[in-house]
């Protein structure tokens, strides 16, 4: 039987939409359960949605409905952006389902039976935020020693677990087992915490209080402390209590993927808890950095949020997926910023990967009619290429993930690829194919890298699934990525002379730089789907009239302009086209004021998908002249009314 795999990434509060932090966990998580999966696992890959508390209910009420019609509001735009960015989870929790909830009751009251759950009235610090108590001597000056907000003084009676009495155990534990908390700073990090003495656990919330969640089995009074009940998806979705033989061959989970925030909760408090139910501790928690964004905190206040369907939208799944694994370490806190994003795209996906795609397919379109020739005799630098691949697949790429270093497994498969271009500078086919005799050498030149490529293709599968199975097409591969691919050793030679290519688009076009934000829009087309034919009148770049025709162009008269806050370039537009007002941001703002703008007539594309610019959604697009910046706005002649015709 197969080894098993269970990955989970946090549960998210649905108090607000997905941002960059719940899209990098889930990612990390996606590219390893990939991973195992080619690898021959039975992967459970475990995400969802923690629906209960008091930060769900001020949501609720601040939008004026009841909870639960606010998570069932908040939760598809989570379950549809994870389809979007490709995400393989297996299940998807919202801890208000009667299956988790049941498990989540049957656990209390089993605890409660035991006598590890006791009632004490208590005074302590109560912090709304982060929704804890604390104690006397962790407050500074009445603020919150976590989020430094005020804290109100709570006297009150609730329900406390047994948590003290696991101290020692736990602090052995973590001695015991070097890998449970990861990376090592986060583990010295919990140690310390646990040179202070730990209190027990406030597990309940009276209902006068907090009334959003799941209410005590033992005292209808009270609710239950949404950590508490949020931990317990861990093990209520596998099937703990209700389909015990199938928990066992998920549980202990391999990786419980969190952010450094939510290190206590989940390890703390969640070792504690299974210790007292009898059940063992995870074998891992690896605890990520954040993000900042260009330097600064990312918040909500500050306009800064990074929205992954507006990067999505703007840049492609694939690029997204990889800059955020391979900018920095995962564990590391990194800064996320467009100019870092685009020089990566540009220079490591389009120059170095897509750049050695294309021209190997260009050259064997040229020089081997469209089919990988047959390789003769191998000379010591293409042993270096072999070598080099067989590596990466065979070790290099398991340790690094089993580490969970991202980074470090997409810069050995970047080795490869510049390696590869190099491979080619060096043998120079274009030489070869001049003189009759070097054309077995060519063969060979020819073979070495397509066969690399088939070891690329293995390797980033995981990471960028998309451009992956964009890959196998153009090469002619015949891979299901399925199935466990990399169950087997992968050896050299797996490419069949004669296999015939079919060379498409770029697989990651180049960003301009020179455009403004949101307008670096790339082709959204889905590799694998197949090129649109040439006209007849052929040549690369060329379209036909029925291309042309997609696009509605139309007359636009601004009726209004703002500048975009904090954009030296962006302009908010409000066009009248006609039929409706369409509200347009245009890179314009270094030409044009907005007051020369308006009354203006503009050309518009008028049937662009909508894309958030700066966090502003724009519903067009206005055309304008100039190769680097905006040196013309495009206007009509005749003063033709407004939703008028381009053609
Ligand atoms: N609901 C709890 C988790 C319960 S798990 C049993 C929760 N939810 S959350 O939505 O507030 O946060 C989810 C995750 O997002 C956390 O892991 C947190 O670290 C992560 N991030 C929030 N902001 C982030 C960044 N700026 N950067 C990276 N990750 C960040 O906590």
């Amino acid at each position: 039987m197969a080894q098993s795999f269970y990955i989970t990434t946090p549960i998210y509060y649905v108090n607000d939409v997905p941002h960059i932090g719940h899209a990098y966990t889930t990612i990390a998580a996606d590219v390893l359960a990939r991973y195992k999966r080619l690898k021959g696992y039975d992967v459970f890959f475990l995400t969802g949605l923690d629906e209960h508390g008091q930060k769900v209910q001020q949501a609720a009420a601040k939008g004026g409905i009841p909870p639960q019609a606010h998570c069932d509001k908040l939760a598809p735009q989570f379950q549809e952006l994870w389809k979007r960015l490709n995400i393989s989870n297996d299940d998807f929790v919202r801890t208000t389902e009667p299956r988790h909830k049941t498990v989540v009751q049957r656990t209390l009251q089993a605890l409660y039976d035991k006598k590890e759950i006791y009632q004490a009235s208590y005074t302590g610090w109560y912090c709304t935020f982060d929704e804890r108590f604390w104690t006397e001597k962790d407050v500074v000056g009445g603020l919150c020693p976590d989020c430094k907000r005020p804290l109100d003084q709570l006297s009150e009676t609730n329900y406390f677990f047994k948590m003290s009495k696991y101290q020692d155990w736990l602090v052995t534990y973590i001695n015991e087992h070097p890998d449970f908390i990861r990376p090592r700073a986060r583990r010295n990090e919990v140690l310390g915490f646990l040179q202070k003495p730990l209190e027990d656990l406030s597990i309940s919330r009276p209902k006068s209080r907090l009334s959003w969640g799941i209410e005590l089995p033992f005292d209808a009074n009270y609710v239950t402390y949404v950590w508490f009940d949020a931990l317990v998806n861990y093990i209520s979705i596998p099937g703990y209590l209700t389909d015990e033989p199938r928990f066992h061959t998920w549980w202990p989970a391999d990786f419980h993927l969190i952010g450094k925030d939510i290190l206590t909760t989940h390890t703390v408090y969640w070792s504690t808890m299974l210790k007292a139910l009898g059940l063992e501790p995870p074998k891992a928690v690896f605890a990520h950095g954040w993000w900042t964004v260009s330097g600064e905190k990312m918040s909500k206040s500050r306009g800064n949020v990074v929205d992954p369907n507006a990067m999505v939208a703007e840049f492609g799944i694939d690029a997204f997926r990889y800059f955020l694994l391979r900018e920095v370490p995962f564990g590391q806190d990194g800064d996320f910023s467009r100019e870092a994003f685009i020089g990566r795209i540009n220079s490591e996906l389009a120059n170095d990967l897509g750049n050695l795609l294309s021209r190997t397919l260009t050259m064997i379109e040229r020089y081997g009619d469209g089919k990988v020739p047959e390789p003769g005799e191998p000379s010591a630098m293409d042993n270096l290429l072999q070598q080099t691949a067989v590596k990466l697949l065979g070790t290099e790429l398991d340790v690094h993930l089993n580490n969970l270093e991202f980074n470090r497994a997409l810069e050995v498969i970047l080795g490869l690829v510049q390696l590869a271009n190099q491979y080619i500078d060096r043998s120079a086919p274009w030489n070869l194919a001049k003189k009759a005799e070097d054309r077995g050498r060519l063969n060979t030149v020819l073979y070495n890298v397509a066969e690399t490529l088939r070891f690329l293709c293995l390797a980033l599968a995981p990471f960028m699934p998309h451009a992956a199975e964009e890959m196998k097409r153009q090469l002619g591969l015949m891979l299901n990525f399925s199935k466990p691919l990399l169950s087997a050793e992968i050896t050299w030679g797996g490419v069949l002379p004669g296999t015939e290519i079919a060379k498409g688009t770029a697989l990651f076009p180049r960003i301009d730089t020179t455009k403004s934000q949101g307008e670096s829009r790339v082709d959204q087309q889905q590799p694998g789907t197949p090129t649109p034919p040439m006209s007849s009148a052929g040549g690369e770049g060329q379209i036909s009239i029925d291309d042309f025709r997609k696009v509605a162009l139309k007359v636009g008269l601004v009726a209004a302009a703002e500048r975009v806050p904090k954009s030296t370039k962006l302009l908010k537009l409000q066009v009248d086209i006609g039929t409706e007002k369409r509200q347009i941001v245009a890179g314009l703002g270094a030409k044009y004021s907005p007051e020369e703008m308006v009354g203006k007539r503009v050309v518009i594309v008028a049937n662009l998908k909508p894309a958030k610019l700066m966090g502003v959604e724009s519903q067009g697009m206005v055309l304008a002249a100039g190769d680097l910046e905006v040196s013309a706005l495009l206007t009509t002649l005749e003063d033709v009314p407004p939703g008028s015709t381009i053609k």
